[in-house]
């Protein structure tokens, strides 16, 4: 029944001039249009969106011609869009440089410096050897961080005249081993403090691990999903595997999580830039190695700390115990870890690892092999890009989780890059970032 219209007979009457309308009339003229222009542009707004998703998942946008190109365009190494937005932010190849004029030995930290038209290796004599010369030094290795510096007695050091060698350009006094300093002292030169952990790991085999142990230990996501292990090598880099990006070469979709033992994709970091090497990156065999470089810098805390790299004189016996840590699969077929696990392995020598029942010559001296020949503990899907660890006193990021037949198999133990065989292509690419 409609009551505007049945009013009593007695209250007839001629109408008033500004009859005021009542709810429901103002309803009909006004609520219905304005639900039905609201609920238009809500289907509007989620037609637009699904359309958006849509496109995001098949096309690339290219932003200055406004034009869609395939997704697969993108990052293929061919200019697709007019301005080429669309080859902008991908995976970069980076060619290992010339050798890096600066090394640091396992014996004692000490500096050894490159005579460039000899192409022989010096100790860096402490006579001379001062702040800006440390600063060099650290730099040429792709450091900013304020370095510090002391001086290293060397036994038997005997007579022979010195050898000058320069550092970018400044005349820096040297010596090969057995000649003498003026001195009689070399430099010991730490470039940054890395491998410091707030405890150490005791249990053995595999378990579940704390960040604050493994502070460089990262998660890279993408598309918001963890795909690798990373770890931090300065504020600004991310140290993980090539073949983490083989098919995800756009830089934008990746993104970093640090200072966390829980898989989460909250508060993670963009990515500036990845590099990978520039050789023709065989999966799974050597050279898997990549660079992240973040928007920006990390804040070091006690759950997010740089790993240091290995010296270039190091040299691991077999048998060494090395520790593993990711969020990979704790099973052969299985899943992610939610939360951080770690193990602890062994280094197996090349031979060993080389021979017919186990990975046949594939073992270049690139990589290094590791875990128990006879099986149960090793790395797996997922923890790809993470770190395998050496601790003779601060941890090292020996190796990098690459490959393996299966996970955990008897004779066919897990394989990481080698990452003392990348030590000049890795400062090669931080320097090019200065
Ligand atoms: N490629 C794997 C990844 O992407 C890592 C495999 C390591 N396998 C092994 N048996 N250790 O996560």
């Amino acid at each position: 029944m409609d009551t505007d219209t049945e009013q009593p007979l007695n209250k007839r009457g001629p109408p008033p001039a500004h009859k005021r309308p009542t709810a429901t009339q103002t309803f009909k003229r006004l609520g219905i249009p304005l639900i039905a222009t609201g609920l238009s542009i809500a289907a509007i707004i989620v037609i637009a969106f699904l359309i958006k998703l849509a496109l995001e998942r098949y096309y690339f946008f290219c932003s200055k011609t406004f034009k869609f190109i395939p997704l697969q365009q993108q990052c293929n190494g061919q200019i697709d869009c007019s301005w080429g937005e669309d080859e902008d932010s991908c995976v970069q190849k980076v060619a290992d440089g010339p050798p890096v004029e600066a090394r640091i030995s396992k014996d004692r930290s000490t500096l050894q410096v490159l005579d460039k038209e000899t192409g022989t290796w010096f100790w860096a004599c402490h006579d001379n050897f001062d702040m800006a010369l440390a600063k060099a030094a650290c730099k040429q290795m792709g450091y900013t961080s304020i370095p510090t510096f002391s001086a290293v007695h060397i036994a038997n050091m005997q007579g022979l005249p010195f050898r000058e060698v320069t550092l970018n350009n400044r005349v820096l006094r040297g010596q090969d081993s057995g000649r003498q300093c003026l001195s009689g002292a070399v430099v010991s030169l730490t470039c940054s403090t890395c491998g410091e952990s707030a405890r150490a790991p005791r249990v053995l085999g595999g378990g579940q691990a704390r960040i604050s142990t493994w502070p460089w230990q990262v998660s890279l996501q993408h598309k918001s999903q963890h795909h690798c292990g990373g770890s931090i090598i300065d504020p600004s880099w991310i140290l993980t595997a090539a073949h983490c990006f083989q098919q995800n070469l756009a830089t934008q979709n990746w993104r970093v999580k640090a200072g966390t033992e829980i898989l989460s994709n909250v508060n993670t970091l963009a990515v500036e830039k990845i590099f990978i090497i520039d050789v023709n990156y065989m999966f799974p065999k050597d050279n898997d190695i990549a660079l992240v470089k973040l928007s920006s810098p990390l804040n070091i805390s006690g759950t997010v700390k740089p790993i240091c790299l290995p010296f270039f004189d190091e040299e691991l016996p077999p048998e060494t115990p090395l520790w593993v840590t990711g969020w990979g699969y704790t099973k052969q077929d299985g899943t992610l870890s939610k939360s951080l696990q770690q193990a602890e392995i062994k280094l197996i020598d090349s031979s060993t690892c080389n021979a017919m029942e186990a990975y046949q010559g594939e073992i270049s001296d690139k990589i290094l092999c590791a875990g128990l020949m006879e099986g149960g503990v090793d790395t797996c899907q997922g923890d790809s890009g993470g770190p395998l660890m050496y601790n003779p006193g601060h941890w090292q990021v020996v190796g990098l989780v690459s490959w393996g037949h299966g996970c955990g198999r008897p004779s066919t133990p897990g394989i990481y890059t080698k990452v003392q065989a990348y030590l000049n292509w890795i400062y090669t690419v931080q320097r090019s970032e200065l």
